[in-house]
């Protein structure tokens, strides 16, 4: 009887786990992370009771980070990773005071939200211009593609692009797409593919932490940009067709 009780509670529990993971629940977390962020009212979490928040690279106290206030939510577009049981949020909000967040929430077995991991930028950030970034980030495709992009060649891009400032070769290593556009805070470069860094840097960008949505064909690195100086970092890039697409990058000038 206690055995079979057991089982079931394993069953139960592993049930659960798999629930928190699905595509459906990922997102539909990051719309309650959305919704917090408007409202401000952390309760609404489902957090793990080993949680940990990161601003900016730095973890610190949840009450203290930009979640307690309730912002006002322009734009937001979140992307999922089954696999790691994360998920990946845009946010941006113009008034009264501008930002653009990449945030991503990685869950727990079973337990609950386990981090929310936040790069903020505002004004005097890195090319900040909220409105001009809104308005190129509206005008994208993100949708779910016909077809999953290879995990593997998703991390490898990502990697490699972080990459470019210290490795000669990795800018040559990327497909880059004819009609790519790149987003680097507010400043938009188009085709992608030209004006890389070919190394020139002996620090390797660091504290590398991963989406990969394979059906929006996604990743999301957030990272220490230390290559330039250390500071809080997300790129954002999409692949089509098996070649880069856009790139998105949110730089806190710390
Ligand atoms: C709590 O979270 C930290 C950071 O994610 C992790 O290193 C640690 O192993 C976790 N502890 C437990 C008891 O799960
Ligand atoms: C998030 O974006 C979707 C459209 O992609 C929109 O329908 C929804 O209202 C937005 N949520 C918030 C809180 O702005
Ligand atoms: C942001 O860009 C818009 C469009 O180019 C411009 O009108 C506005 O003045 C810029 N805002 C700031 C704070 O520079």
């Amino acid at each position: 009887m206690i055995q079979l009780k057991t089982t079931l509670l394993a069953l139960l529990s592993i049930s659960q786990t798999t629930a928190e993971c699905t595509r459906d629940s990922l997102l539909l977390a990051a719309q309650t992370y959305i919704s917090t962020q408007t409202t401000g009212t952390l309760s609404t979490l489902a957090l793990s009771q080993n949680f940990t928040y990161r601003e900016n690279n730095k973890i610190i106290d949840l009450k203290k980070g930009i979640l307690v206030s309730p912002l006002k939510i322009t734009f937001n577009r979140s992307t999922a990773d089954t696999t790691a049981c994360a998920s990946y949020t845009n946010l941006i909000v113009l008034t009264p005071k501008p930002y653009v967040i990449s945030t991503q929430i990685r869950h727990d077995s079973g337990t609950g939200i386990s981090m929310i991991d936040s790069i903020v930028a505002t004004t005097k950030d890195l090319f900040f211009n909220a409105t001009l970034t809104q308005s190129y980030l509206r005008a994208e495709n993100w949708g779910v593609q016909t077809a999953p992009v290879n995990r593997d060649l998703l991390k490898r891009v990502g990697d490699a692009y972080l990459d470019m400032w210290t490795d000669a070769k990795a800018a040559d290593s990327i497909p880059w797409g004819t009609d790519c556009e790149r987003v680097e805070g507010s400043k938009l470069t188009r085709p992608c593919g030209g004006q890389l860094p070919h190394g020139g840097s002996t620090k390797p960008n660091g504290m590398r932490r991963y989406v990969i949505d394979e059906l929006v064909g996604s990743v999301d690195v957030l990272c220490a940009f230390d290559s330039l100086g250390n500071m809080p970092d997300s790129h954002e890039i999409r692949v089509e067709g098996g070649k880069v697409k856009y790139v998105h990058t949110v730089t806190v000038l710390a």
